[in-house]
């Protein structure tokens, strides 16, 4: 058992814990506080949320001890809240909630957008929302109740209420025109890019400041050859795409590629096909691949970039490379794009692409062909993440 000190619903709280408790088992069980709801249990419906520190988080998939020294705010948490009072209303008129099994996870998330958006629409709304299911109302109640919400504030703006809480620029995905089910396999999904669009965005400045909705991911790895021994290695697509964990070349043509790549994320698994270029830049050791793939389960798309320029370290004997990943998620995965989690669940995925190089690159080792087993290494990754966090919060190192 660990000792934790937190914050819930303005309470101090100090108490032992199983570090292995989640959260919203430690809030029902041992402080009961049973208006947190437990559906899945494994990230997916949203019925958990629970806000720490006023960001929501799933506490079926967050541990207890995560949350030392936070504040932990659940759905009994809000009786005070003139917001939520105005939400809870809105529900009521426009039949936001049937069985209420997802309800205090869609109230929470609920007031978030509405914090995060006060101009939303429709199609805003029903993003936000895609973290949450509901199996009873069809959500179109539920869609209902936050516009009227967001109407109301315009005209009765509450006084006092918190501050819109401001969006990290990389965490505001784009919407469609109209929104609208994905349908599977649409051409432009799939369509690499031309090779201007590819030399623009070569030079253009960090995703995080140009492009809305991308989120970027910058890290490194050393490999212990010579620049221009790694930098032959990384324009060969069939060696480099068996590096990576997961995937799958179906077919390539000069620069052109395409392929597959199995993810498998907690609860989560996607399989998601696409196509890709690279184009490279030999005299400054830089290259893009730039492409874009769907899910046809989740029903997800994804566009990416990955950029990598190679330098020499070590008097020439090392070569580092560095690797920006600039992605974007539409559709049901995107709620997770976002999370810290994942941003570690990829470097990790970058390490360790590192290290099938340095292996491939020394004889050492074949790497992994894109099998089964490869897919449930990648699923391993999580727990290597998950534990390393664990360290960390405990001041251990890596
Ligand atoms: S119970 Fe936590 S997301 Fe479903
Ligand atoms: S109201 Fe029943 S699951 Fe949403």
């Amino acid at each position: 058992m660990s000792v934790i000190e937190l914050t819930i619903n303005d309470r101090a709280v100090r108490t032992e814990v199983e570090p292995r408790v989640h959260l919203g088992d430690f809030l029902r069980e041992t402080q009961h506080l049973t208006g947190t709801h437990l559906g899945c249990e494994h990230g997916v419906c949203g019925a958990c949320t629970v806000l720490v520190d006023d960001m929501p988080v799933r506490s079926c998939i967050t541990f207890a001890l995560a949350c030392e020294q936070q504040q932990v705010r659940t759905i009994e948490g809000f009786d005070n809240d003139e917001l939520m009072r105005r939400i809870r209303h809105a529900f009521s008129i426009h039949h936001g909630l049937q069985c209420g099994y997802c309800t205090p996870g869609m109230l929470i998330t609920a007031r978030d957008i509405i914090l995060r958006f006060p101009d939303a629409d429709e199609a805003r709304i029903r993003l936000e929302l895609s973290g949450n299911l509901c199996r009873c109302t069809g959500y179109m109640g539920i869609v209902a109740s936050i516009e009227a919400v967001l109407q109301d504030l315009r005209d009765n703006p509450i006084v006092a209420q918190d501050a819109p809480r401001e969006i990290p620029r990389e965490q505001i995905i784009s919407t469609p025109a109209t929104f609208q089910t994905f349908t599977a396999t649409a051409d432009e999904a799939v369509k690499p890019a031309a090779p201007d669009a590819v030399a623009a965005a070569r030079s253009e400045p960090t995703a995080q400041t140009q492009r809305k909705g991308w989120t970027a991911i910058d890290d490194s790895f050393v490999v212990p050859f010579p620049l221009e021994k790694v930098w032959a290695f990384m324009g060969d697509l069939p060696s480099v795409t068996a590096c990576l964990p997961g995937a799958e070349l179906v077919e390539h043509d000069g620069e052109s590629v395409k392929g597959k790549i199995a993810i498998k994320f907690g609860p989560m698994s996607a399989n998601f096909a696409g196509a890709a270029r690279l184009d490279r830049d030999d005299a400054a050791h830089r290259a893009v691949m730039r492409g874009a793939g769907q899910d046809n389960i989740s029903r997800s798309r994804a566009n990416g970039d990955v950029t990598y320029t190679l330098t020499r370290e070590d008097g020439g004997t090392q070569t580092r490379v560095a690797v920006t990943l600039e992605y974007m998620l539409q559709g049901p995965l995107a709620q997770f794009s976002r999370s810290g989690l994942v941003k570690d669940f990829v470097r990790r995925m970058i390490a360790d692409f590192g290290a099938r190089i340095t292996a491939q690159l020394g004889g050492n080792a074949a790497p992994e062909a894109a099998t089964e087993q490869t897919k449930f290494n990648v699923g391993s990754l999580v727990w290597s993440v998950i534990w390393g966090r664990i360290r960390r919060l405990f001041g251990k190192a890596d």
